[in-house]
């Protein structure tokens, strides 16, 4: 008699654990979109986007540690502000030696300009009309 209530409440309670597990897994999920270790299918993905350049490796090997590669690829900044943001990163504990540094510089300047130098910059725009 003991012994079957041994037994219901023990498989009772692993497939109530199980499914426990599961759903504080799919919560966490949600509720955290933006985890802050992206997959590596993720970071492929994403770096796959990106376009080539001699600092891209660096970028998409050391950016995505602490946060995802969308983080860094989402931000337009001028070389002021990415010489900033890449210095707090360093501080932050990102390895990068200096002609590291001056790589992922240039590439980030060139390719994640400000979001206005962007739509400037492409083909579509209209061209301010040349001064008489
Ligand atoms: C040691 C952890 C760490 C690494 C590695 C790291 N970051 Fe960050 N990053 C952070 C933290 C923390 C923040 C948020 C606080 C802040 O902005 O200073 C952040 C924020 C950012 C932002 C958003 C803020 C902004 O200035 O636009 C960008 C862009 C960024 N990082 C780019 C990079 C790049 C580029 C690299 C690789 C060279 C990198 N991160 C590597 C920790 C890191």
């Amino acid at each position: 008699m003991f012994q079957d209530k041994l037994h219901r409440v023990f498989f009772g309670t692993i497939p109530a654990l199980f499914c426990c597990s599961i759903g504080l897994t799919l919560v966490n999920a949600t509720a955290r979109p933006q985890a802050p270790v992206t997959s590596a299918a993720q970071t492929k993905k994403l770096a796959d986007l990106m376009p080539e350049g001699d600092g891209k490796k660096l970028v998409v090997a050391r950016c995505h540690n602490c946060h995802s590669l969308e983080t860094t690829i989402n931000a337009h900044h001028d070389r002021k502000e990415w010489d900033a943001t890449l210095q707090r990163m360093i501080n932050l504990g990102t390895y990068l030696t200096d002609d590291d540094r001056k790589l992922v510089l240039d590439y980030l300047v060139a390719n994640y300009p400000p979001k206005d130098a962007d739509s400037a910059a492409t083909p579509l725009a209209t061209p301010p009309s040349s001064p008489k």
